[in-house]
């Protein structure tokens, strides 16, 4: 009789990922087919999804992978046809989406990503795996997992998420820098709302080495923390992106492929605490529906979020500024018929 384990070793996961011939892309399929996403005991057959003009780079990656010969890797197909690139797939990483082009206003871009997510969360309603989990890491990533969860009535919609985790990274390494700490010494750190601007990064939970971030904060900076925590620390993790994309002269390539292997591999194993937009119940306030970052855990079966977390009047209007962004971007995207 089979173990559990040597069941795992012989079951291959699809792993499906759109705009692979991409940035993000090609940061991400060699550490997933190396296993740093699922493990070292689970085989991969990856799925590149691409528009067109994107196969010409899809196919020059799956050459390379091929010429790194990793073991967990039994197979690449490089499609431009959505229902064959989710046929069968457990997990979907959505990360090709159309960026905001010159004159182009927020409408405009929600309807160009309307006609990329609607369609794929069709597909993946059509063909995918039982236990299929989805990320949507292409911006505006909150509402394109909201699309493409309504386009999948028959997916639970707590398979759809998206990826908040780069946010909670980054704080993570701010706060590193002003207590002199590891990044594997802070916890409970929180992102709460929409992948943008809005976000709220939110440290009243996080402890460093046991240790309330507040007080240490305190420690460090005495009368200033309050100041450093809203005039840099805030604004700073939330306009990282554009920080980043000033910086390098492009967007961020290796730390949002990081966080998206990230999110993925936490989701499966299980951890006690991260952060990841999921769809609302109703927790903290959040309209039912909304895909809003929270904190969250998972015991290896998706995430959840964590509950009874004590939220002050500060963070509860940040919280809802950031919600607000959230409810606006849904009703755009209802005013163009599409949910
Ligand atoms: P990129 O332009 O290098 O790659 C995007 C790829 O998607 C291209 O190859 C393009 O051909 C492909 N594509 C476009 N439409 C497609 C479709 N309908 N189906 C399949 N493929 C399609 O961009 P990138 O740097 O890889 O970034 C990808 C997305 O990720 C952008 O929307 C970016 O803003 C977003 N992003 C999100 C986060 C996050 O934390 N959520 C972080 C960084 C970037
Ligand atoms: C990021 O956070 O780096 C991306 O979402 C890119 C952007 O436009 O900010």
């Amino acid at each position: 009789m089979a173990t559990d384990s040597s069941a795992r070793t012989s079951a291959t996961t699809t792993v499906t990922i759109t705009g692979a011939g991409g940035q993000i892309g090609y940061a991400l399929l060699f550490r997933i087919a190396a296993g740093e996403m699922l493990g070292p005991d689970r085989p991969i057959r990856l799925k590149l999804l691409e528009i067109p003009q994107g196969v010409r780079s899809a196919e020059g990656a799956a050459l390379e992978l091929q010429d790194c010969a990793f073991p967990l890797l039994r197979d690449v197909e490089v499609t431009d046809d959505p229902a064959a690139a989710f046929d069968g797939c457990s997990i979907a990483l959505l990360v090709g989406a159309r960026p905001r082009g010159p004159g182009m206003e927020r409408a405009d871009l929600l309807a160009a990503n309307a006609g990329i997510f609607g369609p794929q969360g069709a597909a993946i309603n059509a063909g995918a795996a039982d236990d299929v989990r989805v990320v949507a890491v292409g911006n505006p990533a909150n509402t394109n997992a909201l699309i493409a969860a309504a386009s999948a009535p028959d997916i639970p919609a707590d398979r759809f998420t998206a990826l908040t985790r780069l946010d909670h990274n980054r704080a993570i390494g701010q706060l590193t820098d002003v207590l002199d700490a590891r990044a594997d010494e802070i916890a409970r750190l929180a992102i709460w709302g929409n992948h943008s601007a809005t976000q709220f990064p939110d440290v009243s939970h996080a402890v460093v080495r046991g240790e309330p971030v507040i007080a240490a904060l305190a420690s460090r900076l005495g009368a200033e923390a309050g100041a450093w925590l809203d005039e840099v620390f805030i604004p700073r993790v939330a306009k990282r992106g554009a920080e980043i994309i000033e910086v390098r002269g492009s967007s961020s390539i290796a730390s949002a492929a990081n966080a998206a292997i990230g999110h993925v591999r936490d989701e499966q194993a299980g951890t006690p605490w991260t952060s990841a937009a999921v769809v609302s119940r109703g927790e903290y306030g959040v309209p039912e529906g909304l895909v809003c970052s929270f904190p969250v855990s998972s015991d290896g079966s998706g995430y959840r979020v964590i509950e009874g977390l004590r939220v002050d009047g500060r963070a509860r209007d940040r919280i809802d500024a950031s919600v607000a962004e959230l409810v606006a971007e849904r009703d755009a995207v209802r005013a163009l018929g599409v949910l």
